[in-house]
C-alpha cells in the first residue's frame, strides 16, 4: 500500500510528466468523481491535446459497459489523457490498443512478468486483471474531435485492498513483483511506451499498433466463445483484428466481425490469459 502524501504524489507526478513532450498540462486531484467525466467537460469546453488529469482517489470511477471502476485512495495509478489526434472516428480504436500495448510492455518492464490482452482492451496476467482502459470519443463529422483516454492502472493493492467479488479476477503491479511499485514510475514507463504508437497512428493508419496488439494477444488462432447477452452467441476460432478494432472471428459459416461483446478462450489453459 503506497503512503505518499497527496502533495508529494503531485509533485513527483509534474517531474515525470516534464519528461514527456505528450502531455501539455498536468491536473493532479486528491479526489474526484472520474477523471473521464472531467476530461470530457474540459474537452469539450476545448481543453488542448495533451492535458493530463490524474487522481490518487476516484469515487464514481467508471468501467466499460456501465460497470464500476474501483479506485481508492493511494494505490492506483488512475488517469484521463485528452487526445485530439488526426484520425477518422473508426481508427479511433488505434488510441486504445497503443495504450494496451504501453500497458503490456510497462508491467514487463517493472515486473518481469508477461500479461496479454483480452480483447478489446483489457490487461490480464493469468486470469488477474492489472489493467482497464476506456477511451470515450467526441468527433467533428467522421473524424476525431477529441478522445479522452482512461487508463485504471493497480498498482499498490494487496488482496485485501480489493472488494472480495474481484479478489480471483484482479491483481496488481505490487503483488506481482512482491514489492511496493511507485505509481509516477509507471506513468513515466506508460508514457514512454505510448507516445511512438500514437505517434505512428497517422502514418501508417493503425497497421503496426495493430500488429503489436496482435502479438500479445493470446486468443488469436484459439477457438473463443463469443458471448452477445441475452442468450445470443457463437463460437469460432479468433483470426484478428480488423482496422477498426472489429475482432474477426472464422465460424463454419464464414468469418464475423465482432464490435461488442463478451468473448473467452474456450478451453483456457491453467494459468493462462483468458
Ligand atoms: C474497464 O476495464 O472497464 C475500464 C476501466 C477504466 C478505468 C479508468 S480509471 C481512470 C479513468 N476514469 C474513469 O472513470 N475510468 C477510467
Amino acid at each position: 500500500m503506497t503512503t505518499e502524501s497527496g502533495a508529494a504524489y503531485a509533485g513527483t507526478l509534474r517531474r515525470v510528466v516534464g519528461r514527456h513532450p505528450l502531455v501539455t498540462r498536468l491536473q493532479v486531484f486528491e479526489d474526484i468523481g472520474s477523471t473521464n467525466d472531467e476530461g470530457l467537460r474540459l474537452a469539450r469546453a476545448g481543453a488542448a491535446s495533451g492535458t493530463l488529469l490524474v487522481a490518487d482517489r476516484q469515487t464514481a470511477g467508471r468501467g466499460r459497459h456501465g460497470r464500476r471502476w474501483e479506485s481508492p485512495q493511494g494505490v492506483g495509478l488512475w488517469f484521463s489523457l485528452i487526445l485530439r489526434p488526426e484520425l477518422m472516428l473508426n481508427r479511433a480504436f488505434g488510441v486504445t490498443a497503443a495504450a494496451a500495448v504501453a500497458l503490456v510492455r510497462l508491467v514487463a518492464d517493472l515486473t518481469g512478468v508477461a500479461a496479454g490482452i483480452r480483447w478489446p482492451n483489457d490487461v490480464l496476467v493469468g486470469s488477474g486483471k492489472v489493467a482497464g482502459l476506456l477511451s470515450e470519443l467526441g468527433g467533428r463529422g467522421e473524424r476525431v474531435d477529441h478522445l479522452v483516454l482512461g487508463v485504471g492502472l493497480n498498482v499498490g493493492q494487496t488482496p485485501g485492498d480489493f472488494p472480495p467479488d474481484l479478489r480471483e479476477s484482479a491483481t496488481s503491479l505490487s503483488l506481482l513483483v512482491g514489492h511496493n511499485v511507485d505509481r509516477a514510475v509507471a506513468l513515466d514507463r506508460f508514457l514512454e511506451f505510448f507516445a511512438p504508437g500514437y505517434v505512428s497512428l497517422v502514418a501508417d493508419d493503425g497497421a503496426g499498433v495493430r500488429s503489436e496488439w496482435l502479438r500479445h494477444a493470446p486468443i488469436v488462432d484459439r477457438l473463443v466463445n463469443v458471448d452477445l447477452g441475452e442468450g445470443a452467441g457463437f463460437q469460432g476460432r479468433a483470426a484478428g483484428l480488423a482496422a477498426d478494432g472489429a475482432l474477426i472471428v472464422d465460424t463454419e459459416f464464414g468469418p464475423r466481425e465482432i464490435r461488442a461483446a463478451d468473448v473467452r478462450l474456450l478451453r483456457p489453459l491453467s494459468g493462462e490469459t483468458r
